[in-house]
């Protein structure tokens, strides 16, 4: 309950997986957040982490540039041998002065660059938006399972800093069309970053306009994709939760779905409606 209460109040980058979610029979009481547990056995735990970290690297890179858009930094990485993945995946970012890193959606991944939109809103995250041309940093991925870009009517549908991942996507989907809410037009200048995008003040909400017959892609604060939910059966939604290792070693991301624990940061943070 708590993440959740912290997630809405910031307006999130992905939803908490703390809500139900439909994936198999989805039933949403069974649906419980289990921060911390270590239940599976640790043959399990080598098995699956191996397979989430298919293709990942660590690196030192340097950073090349950093940028206001809006209230938010945009970060730009030299990539080094580091691979983009695929949009919807994330990389851990070493934040300075801080024990773990944080998990953040690939943005923007021009030649040579990775780029990250980050909302300064905690320590590690101010740390890494205060990051200066010429600083190191270490990093992680391409993580997890990102978005299937196989859908014939795409619409991206975001809110807030669950904009993040939108400019890679669209770039990988052709620029399909975007409908992304904010709570100002200063948080609305990350819409920039993303072509064909309609833009929702608050207290308009997103899904108050969603048309209906498209593969919805939603990444946002965890009511707007309980909407989104709600609305579509098909859909394509980035959960979010605290991320300590981001390859399945640690279980701080675990959650139930029908009675089996999962890690987000394994079998998503991007996940299908049933
Ligand atoms: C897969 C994934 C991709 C992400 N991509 C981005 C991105 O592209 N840009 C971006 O700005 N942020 C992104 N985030 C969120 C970002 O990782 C967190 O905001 C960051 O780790 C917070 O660190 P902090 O030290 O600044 O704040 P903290 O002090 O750690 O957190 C501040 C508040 O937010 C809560 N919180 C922190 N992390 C989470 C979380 N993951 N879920 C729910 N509540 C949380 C804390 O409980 C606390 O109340 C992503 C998260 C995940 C899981
Ligand atoms: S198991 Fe460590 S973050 Fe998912």
């Amino acid at each position: 309950m708590l993440r959740r209460e912290a997630h809405s109040q910031r307006g999130g980058t992905q939803g908490s997986p703390t809500s139900p979610l439909l994936l198999g029979s989805g039933n949403a009481d069974g649906y419980l957040p289990h921060a911390g547990q270590s239940p599976a056995p640790a043959a399990d735990v080598r098995l699956s982490e191996t397979a989430s970290m298919s293709g990942a690297k660590r690196e030192h890179v340097q950073v090349l540039a950093t940028e206001a858009v809006g209230p938010y930094t945009f970060l730009r990485l030299d990539r080094g041998e580091l691979e983009p993945g695929t949009p919807g995946q994330f990389f851990m970012l070493e934040a300075p002065g801080r024990l773990l890193p944080r998990p953040m959606s690939v943005c923007l991944a021009p030649p040579g660059v990775l780029g990250f939109l980050i909302d300064p809103i905690g320590p590690g995250t101010r740390a890494l938006c205060g990051l200066a041309p010429g600083d190191r940093l270490g990093v992680l991925g391409p993580l997890g399972k990102g978005f299937r870009l196989d859908v014939e009517r795409p619409l991206l549908v975001g809110g807030g800093i669950g904009v993040a991942p939108f400019p890679y996507l669209s770039e990988m989907l052709g620029a399909p069309s975007a409908l992304l809410g904010f709570r100002s037009s200063w948080h609305a200048e990350a819409a920039a970053l993303v072509p064909n995008a309609e833009v929702v003040l608050e207290p308009t909400y997103v899904t108050e306009l969603m048309p209906a017959g498209h593969d919805v892609l939603a990444c946002g604060p965890e009511p707007m994709l309980e909407a989104v939910r709600r609305l579509t059966r098909h859909a394509q939604l980035a959960w979010e939760a605290p991320m300590a290792c981001g390859y399945g070693a640690c279980y701080g991301c675990a959650v139930e779905i029908d009675g089996v624990l999962r890690r987000l940061c394994v079998e998503g943070p991007v996940l299908e409606t049933a």
